[in-house]
């Protein structure tokens, strides 16, 4: 049986809930692998607006299992909001939403010390979702971190916090200059977070090997994008985890061997949040009608997206690194009457050519990127489903993106409710899709 693995090809916003929401009826087990709060999955539900931002957007169809792994940072905050307010809407939660006893926690002062640091970093700020995501994963790396099972022991989980205040109440004191936190109060909070917990803890590999090894089938969901993936990404501009395929081995307790297909979500054009290279972004007039139409605001954030072309480039690395079989490409409607469509399909980094993401793209005083020329189309693509439906110039558009990015196109979305869906012909998708 196939097990899935989902990824966002650029620098995330791909539209990655709609097509976990999709492709979750389809699969038994959705598990997200890495990243926290600091994602926002967006599903259009019989035309009610869903944000999701820490539970798999797989929890919208019943009798689905959902598992936050061991690679996420989890806010019980946050989560216990989603999970009320997700409640409240009669969606069930329990038995059926389960929280790696091994993933880490963010805590209150993981807040603090990001603030004071984005603001020390003043102009090269990383413009970061102020979740606390990077700290929480700092402290992991630096073995300093609280996991889930430290909260339901008020012994631990006191000791760890007392430990870790000692030093970074100094740090928020001396370089930040920023007020300290109070041991007692996260203690008492968090033994409370821990009373709730308890009943989503598990160990959340063996739930994922007990559903394989009774055939039931995995899709491995992944948040942020690509170029945001803390090795792969546009660094130092990228978020704390592995945004790419291969974070979902680590991040969930599963072998390499049981991903079994990568599939890619792309947008039709590109955007980005937060600081950080964008060679194909677009200040003028093109730009603001994609962010309009497009209504690229962030979910997490409300921030405006910059907006610009699609870029092939950092398509064609994200297919290499990812190992993407198929892609799907969203919000196609969005390009809908723009004429000419650009695509870049290399660029000129300090006057040479490349056509592969520069490691120094960060540092580099100019990236020019080198475009081709595509027709746009009359009319919509928006109502279509099937490809023939299609006018010419958008299935030309796409079938070039599938030759620059080097990788076949499975599924095209023209729009944000859940049937804007159009099979393409000819994918892997019938293989990779049980
Ligand atoms: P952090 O993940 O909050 O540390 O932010 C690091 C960078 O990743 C910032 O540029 C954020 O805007 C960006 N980022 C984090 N999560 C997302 C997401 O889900 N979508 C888009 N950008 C994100």
């Amino acid at each position: 049986m196939p097990n899935l693995a989902l990824v966002g090809t650029q620098w995330g916003d791909e539209g990655k809930g709609k097509i976990v929401d999709w492709l979750a009826e389809r699969f038994d087990v959705i598990a997200r692998y890495q990243g926290g709060n600091n994602a926002g999955h967006t599903v259009i539900y019989d035309g009610v607006k869903q944000v999701l931002h820490l539970v798999p957007s797989g929890i919208l169809r019943p009798g689905k299992e959902c598992i936050i792994g061991n690679g996420v940072v989890v806010d019980p905050e946050a989560l216990f909001k989603e999970i009320d307010r997700l409640e409240e809407q009669g969606i069930a939660t329990r038995g059926r939403l389960w929280v790696s006893d091994r993933a880490h926690l963010i805590l209150p002062y993981h807040h603090g010390i990001e603030l004071g640091s984005e603001q020390r970093r003043g102009e090269h700020a990383i413009g970061t979702t102020s979740r606390g995501i990077g700290p929480a994963y700092q402290d992991k790396m630096a073995r300093s971190g609280i996991r889930a099972i430290d909260c339901v022991d008020r012994d631990v989980l006191a000791r760890k916090v007392r430990a870790n205040l000692g030093v970074v109440n100094d740090l928020l004191h001396h370089l930040y200059d920023r007020p300290p936190f109070d041991a007692d109060e996260i203690i008492e909070q968090y033994t409370h977070w821990g009373e709730r917990l308890a009943e989503y803890l598990a160990d959340t590999s063996v739930r994922l090997h007990t559903a394989m090894g009774e055939g039931r089938n995995i899709l491995f969901e992944g948040a942020q994008g690509t170029h945001l993936d803390v090795d792969h990404g546009t660094y130092p501009f990228v978020t704390s985890s592995s945004a790419t395929a291969g974070g979902v081995s680590s991040g969930l307790g599963v072998g390499p061997n049981r991903v079994d297909g990568v599939l890619g979500v792309t947008k039709a054009y590109t955007t980005r949040v937060g600081s950080g290279p964008m060679p194909t972004q677009l200040d003028d007039e093109v730009g603001q009608q994609l962010r309009d139409v497009g209504q690229e605001y962030g979910a997490t954030t409300g921030r405006p997206r910059r907006c610009g072309w699609f870029d092939g480039v950092a398509a064609r690395y994200a297919v290499r690194v990812n190992g993407c079989d198929v892609f799907v490409v969203t919000k196609l409607d969005v390009l809908d009457s723009i004429d000419p469509l650009r695509i870049c399909v290399a660029y000129e980094v300090d006057g040479v050519r490349c056509e592969e993401m520069p490691a120094n793209i960060t540092s580099a005083t100019t990236i020019t990127p080198i475009y081709e020329d595509c027709p746009g189309w009359e009319g919509s693509v928006i109502g279509a489903r099937s490809p023939e439906e299609f006018p010419a110039e958008a299935r030309a558009y796409l079938a070039r993106i599938a030759e620059v990015s080097g990788c076949p196109i499975g599924i095209a979305s023209n729009g944000a409710d859940r049937e804007a869906i159009v099979m393409m012909p000819d994918s892997p998708l019938d293989v990779l899709v049980p």
